[in-house]
């Protein structure tokens, strides 16, 4: 077919080599994320809290000097700098200090730098997924918030010091306990600061947890709130409308017939008019995105599959959608014709001159509204939505430019023609007016 290959275009060039990047990435993310939480509870409690802590420094170490080795590699292929920041932060975090340096835990720290590479990571996500944003936005507030509180219990917990009784665990637990319903200002109370020191702490964590308190009330509804944009600006449209329409006083009828109408362009359509979104795009990316968005109506209409490519474009481009519902009349006979018809969902009947029988009813994939272009007379029948119909419209300047530059087109529309005001009933046979 001539024109298949118009919808089989690779997406993501050098795709093999992506998932790589993209799996490395998620695996140095979940690698520093174990160092952020696992570097605060060392620093506490010791190393005895976390298995084979010694053989997990030297797993990250090996595999920070890796991600150096990866992120070099990809600044070259990219062309982008690598970033004195996150290249001191990458060579801190690989440095094995806990060979180097056995009895200064807090050294880890150094390893906290490299949070700075999930930031990156998350701004790339944001850019690539905007889309997703709002989802994203809850997301990543749930991380950065899951360390701060992490930090904060361990920050605590150092305070507090271990005491006689209590397993590392247990000791944790309560840290983790009290901070949180601090946070959070429940503050049950019945764990208390003890001593000057513990009392400021325990004020930067409350002054803390009015800042996320504010955060979360102010940001979080919004984000919920949006999570699903199109379905929420459709419903404030649809109470707009609603509002109208009583104050109007339109008939219920008419009123359910505007909603359902609506109701059927949100749900095959999600709302959205395609043709100003497209609008603002360069000439070669709209056509592109404009034969995406009609691939339906070339696929169904049977002369279309094996047309030619530059015929394709130049129907695709002008081809405007349009929704009839059910009972809808698309014309009337007797009216000039500015346009004709391609059925991509739905039936359309063609009504016979006495106003009440079906000559034709049209499906997927037909056309109606050509005579009156090619003979240059008024309409030989009306045209009715029978269901709702998605339909494509071609303006009459556009026919004549199509039917000019591509005979094959205008045989095939003519010989259709042909056949139709041949049938009993229909429009009739006539000679075409000389123009
Ligand atoms: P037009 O005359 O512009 O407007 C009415 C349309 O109905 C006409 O073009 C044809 O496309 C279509 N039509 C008329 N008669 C028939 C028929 N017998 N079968 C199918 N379609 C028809």
């Amino acid at each position: 077919m001539a024109h298949s290959h118009l919808f089989s275009r690779d997406v993501v060039p050098g795709g093999e080599q992506h998932l790589f990047a993209r799996l490395w990435s998620a695996l140095v993310i979940v690698l520093i994320t174990t160092g952020a939480f696992v570097a605060p509870l060392r620093v506490s409690l010791g190393d005895d809290l976390i298995p084979h802590a010694a053989l997990l420094d030297a797993l990250l170490s090996l595999l920070f000097t890796a991600d150096i080795a990866f992120n070099a590699g990809e600044s070259r292929r990219t062309g982008l700098a690598y970033g004195r920041f996150l290249l001191a932060a990458d060579i801190a975090a690989a440095i094995p200090f806990f060979l180097l340096f056995p009895g200064w835990p807090w050294l880890l720290f150094l390893r906290l730098f490299k949070l700075a590479r999930v930031a990156k990571a998350m701004g790339a996500w944001r850019q690539q997924h905007l889309h997703h944003w709002n989802a994203l936005r809850l997301v990543y507030f749930v991380y950065w918030l899951a360390i701060a509180v992490h930090w904060l219990a361990t920050g605590w917990l150092s305070l507090r010091g271990i005491y006689a009784g209590a397993d590392r665990w247990t000791l944790y637990l309560h840290s983790l306990y009290w901070c949180i319903s601090t946070i959070t200002t429940i503050g049950y109370g019945d764990i208390t600061p003890a001593n000057n020191e513990q009392v400021l702490y325990a004020i930067v964590v409350m002054i803390f947890g009015v800042g996320m308190y504010g955060y979360v009330i102010a940001n979080i509804s919004t984000i919920i709130g949006n999570l699903q944009p199109a379905r929420t600006r459709y419903l404030a449209n649809m109470e707009k409308l609603g509002a109208f329409m009583r104050s109007r006083e339109i008939p219920p009828a008419l009123q359910r017939r505007i909603r359902d109408f609506y109701g059927y362009v949100w749900e095959h359509r999600l709302g959205y008019d395609e043709s100003s979104i497209v609008q603002g795009l360069p000439p070669g990316l709209l056509v592109e995105v404009s034969l995406f968005l009609k691939r339906d109506i070339i696929q169904k209409v049977p002369f279309f599959k094996g047309a030619g490519e530059e015929l394709i474009r130049e129907i695709a481009l002008v081809m405007q959608p349009i929704v009839y519902t059910p009972g809808d009349t698309v014309f009337l006979a007797g009216e000039p014709g500015a346009d004709m018809f391609f059925i991509s969902r739905g039936h359309c009947e063609v009504i016979g001159t006495d106003g009440r029988s079906i000559v034709a009813t049209l499906r997927e994939g037909d056309f109606f509204g050509e005579i009156a272009l090619l003979e240059h007379r008024p309409r030989s029948a009306s045209v009715r939505a029978a269901t709702y119909c998605d339909l494509y419209r071609l303006d009459k300047e556009s026919f004549d430019r199509v039917i000019a530059k591509f005979p094959e087109f205008a045989a095939h529309i003519g010989a259709t023609s042909a056949g139709r005001r041949q049938e009993p009933g229909g429009p009739g046979r006539r000679r075409p007016e000389s123009r």
